[in-house]
């Protein structure tokens, strides 16, 4: 079956990236030339998925509104012959279905998936997690779907981390039953370092089969009182239903300043018009620091 939707969860307070998102969302920060939030729905867009599921609150409208037409803007830059921008602005608005979903109380990820319960109804359906940029040679959450596709399973996206970095993740335990495919037999969410079942660390992209919803439902408070989502996927763990895919590319956590200042580099390099001033630049720089 066609998968076509794909929930992100963007009601969160941004806490890591303060004072910077103290008004703004953090899913609205620049990395380079674009907000966090558009690389993702275009990572969703060459994916595939058309309707975007945005669960929000009552602060991040512009969030949305970033995916939708800004007439003024356009009749501003279509005067002043600006043909190229113009383009530009128009085609973010063009990209994906925008569905709003308020979170009215923020309980955790897990909570934030079942706010979509009346939209997602009985299809299987993606996840995104907003503050993961992937990018490689090809879409992070396509991986997922094809596999998806293929096995007619639910899948998560992993990667290998640090062994002091594992307490940051939901962590998963697994049989690699082909190479960089697992067949997940529990997972836990930020375990404490040295207590992991292994690195194959969670990385905010899953395709999940409707059931999940059910689970979630009956999930008592987990890890931070939260409600989360690693613990409902435990459940499909449990009936041999969830896979989990090592995702080949690259990952920046838009969240930790240190990938998100990285972030802004790799982007800004590729871009021919700064790449030479920019590349001089850094490197005068790291000399003299
Ligand atoms: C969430 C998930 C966690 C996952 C992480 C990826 O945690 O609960 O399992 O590894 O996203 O970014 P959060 O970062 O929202 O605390």
């Amino acid at each position: 079956m066609q998968i076509s939707k794909v929930i992100i969860p963007v009601a969160g307070w941004g806490t890591r990236s303060l004072p910077a998102t103290k008004n703004i969302p953090k899913e609205m920060l620049p990395i380079y030339n674009k907000p966090v939030v558009q690389y993702v729905v275009e990572e969703a867009m060459y994916s595939g998925l058309t309707d975007v599921v945005f669960i929000n609150n009552r602060d991040k409208k512009i969030i949305e509104d970033h995916f939708d037409y800004n007439l003024a803007l356009e009749i501003v830059l279509e005067r002043a012959g600006k043909t190229g921008l113009l383009e530009e602005v128009r085609k973010v608005a063009e990209m994906v279905n925008i569905i709003s979903v308020r979170q009215k109380k923020q309980l955790g990820l897990g909570h934030a998936v079942l706010c979509a319960k009346e939209v997602v109804k009985n299809d299987p359906f993606a996840v995104m997690v907003g503050d993961d940029l992937m990018f490689g040679p090809d879409p992070g959450i396509k991986q997922l779907l094809d596999v998806a596709k293929d096995e007619k399973l639910s899948v998560i996206g992993v990667m290998e981390v640090p062994p002091d970095k594992v307490n940051r993740y939901g962590i998963i335990d697994g049989d690699e039953f082909a190479p960089g495919m697992y067949r997940v037999r529990d997972l836990v969410e930020k375990p404490k370092v040295g207590e992991a079942p292994s690195r194959l660390a969670i990385v905010g992209r899953y395709v999940l089969a409707p059931e999940i919803i059910g689970h979630l439902e009956t999930q008592e408070p987990g890890h931070g009182g939260e409600i989360q989502l690693t613990d409902a996927l435990k459940e499909l763990a449990r009936s041999n239903s969830l896979l989990a895919v090592r995702m080949r590319g690259q990952r920046f956590d838009a969240g930790d300043w240190v990938d998100y200042l990285t972030a802004n580099i790799y982007f800004a390099l590729q871009d021919d018009q700064l790449h030479d001033d920019l590349k001089m630049r850094l490197k005068d720089f790291l000399q003299l620091h």
